[in-house]
């Protein structure tokens, strides 16, 4: 079977199960050997569990909370007013409700299922959104309804070890983030291989036990994807939970919850670091010299010196400005206390108890270094 035919049927299978617990939902229980605890569906029990308060279970609208859950990403987010945020695998809401409060009215939240009847349950609950900040979009989070470089923030819980093709979630996930932005997701690894009868139980699938990553692929895949800064904590008392999905059945020997934390970096043309070495297009030749000028006094290279600071002139660099760069060098030099003392000294006047700068008997025009 082709890989894109046979992760379909593993979607499909996925999709039936989750379709049948929205379906369900308001009734007695989850649907048997699915992730969600036996006191699941919003019992807070389950919640208070997975990290979230009680505050949080009663900021959401009824039915939101539908304890499919293995964390709370809300913890591990740090959302901040006016971010969009991305929530994979978003079932009746929850976390796109509670992210809606913290991005507030400036910030908007996206929600993706692909079960369609998890997607009509999280738009119900939407009508019960005060926010109206929040949108559920049907779709596969390997290839999200979600524009490129758009998004602040990507939550998910207890989703990618369901997708049968992590490798392209995780590219998907850092096509549609902004530069800058970051993933904050719950998720079950594999803390030991699992034995093949597991890995092959579809029951073992849907109730995200068999699809968990073990915790070096997860590191891998992401690195392969182009993110930075990863961090995966695995949860150790999760097994606490996690033995109730399956009763009786030890799965919690394998498996735990984890916190999954990355960054897609800001492309070195946009970081502050580069106007400081001298590379990337924003550097103007006046600004490159006049940094040469405060490396050569920094290093003690008169005859850098001296032809930096003709280049300067020839590139019509005003003497004062070639002065100050000069005295920048010197302090860089003199290393930070001096730097320091000069700065409290021009901004505030605070006394220094001694006079730092450069030589004051040398001027920039003597094309001699001050300090050589
Ligand atoms: C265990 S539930 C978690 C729901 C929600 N994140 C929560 O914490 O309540 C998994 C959800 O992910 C969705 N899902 C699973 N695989 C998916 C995929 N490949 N693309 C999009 N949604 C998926 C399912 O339809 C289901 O709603």
């Amino acid at each position: 079977m082709a890989d894109g035919l046979a992760h379909d049927v593993v979607r499909e299978q996925v999709r039936k199960r989750y379709g049948d617990i929205a379906e369900k939902a308001g009734g007695s229980c989850c649907a048997a050997n699915t992730c969600c605890t036996p006191d699941a569906l919003g019992q807070p029990d389950a919640s208070v569990k997975l990290g979230y308060s009680e505050d949080d279970l009663n900021a959401v609208p009824d039915g939101a909370n539908m304890g499919l859950g293995c964390g709370n990403p809300q913890a591990i987010a740090a959302l901040k007013a006016g971010e969009t945020v991305l929530d994979l695998g978003s079932g009746g809401g929850f976390d796109c409700f509670l992210a809606a409060q913290q991005v507030g009215q400036t910030g908007y939240v996206i929600g993706v299922d692909m079960t369609p009847e998890m997607v009509s349950k999280a738009r119900a609950n939407t009508a019960k959104n005060a926010h109206g900040n929040v949108e559920f979009r049907l779709g596969e989070i390997e290839h999200l309804p979600v524009a490129d470089s758009s998004v602040d923030v990507i939550l998910s819980n207890c989703v990618v070890n369901l997708s049968p093709d992590k490798p392209q979630v995780y590219r998907d996930a850092f096509r549609v983030l902004r530069p800058g932005g970051r993933l904050a997701i719950s998720d079950v690894v594999a803390v030991k291989p699992l034995p093949p009868q597991i890995k092959a139980s579809p029951d073992a699938h849907c109730g995200c036990i068999a699809g968990a990553a073990t915790i070096s692929d997860l590191e891998r895949l992401l690195v392969e994807a182009g993110f930075a800064d990863v961090q995966i904590r695995v949860k150790e008392e999760s097994h606490e939970f996690i033995k109730d999905w399956f009763p009786g059945s030890g799965v919690e020997e394998w498996v735990r919850s984890a916190e999954v934390e990355a960054h897609k970096t800001a492309p070195p043309a946009c970081r502050s670091s580069v106007a400081t070495t001298g590379e990337g297009p924003n550097m103007d030749a006046q600004t490159k010299e006049l940094i040469a000028i405060g490396a050569s006094v920094a290093g003690h290279c008169q005859p850098c010196l001296t032809y930096h600071i003709a280049e300067a002139r020839e590139l019509g660099v005003a003497d004062d400005r070639i002065q100050a760069a000069i005295e920048v060098g010197h302090m860089v030099e003199k290393g930070a206390t001096a730097a320091m003392r000069e700065f409290a000294k021009r901004t505030v006047g605070i006394p220094t108890g001694q006079a730092v700068g450069c030589c004051p008997d040398t001027t920039a025009k003597s094309s001699k270094s001050c300090c050589g």
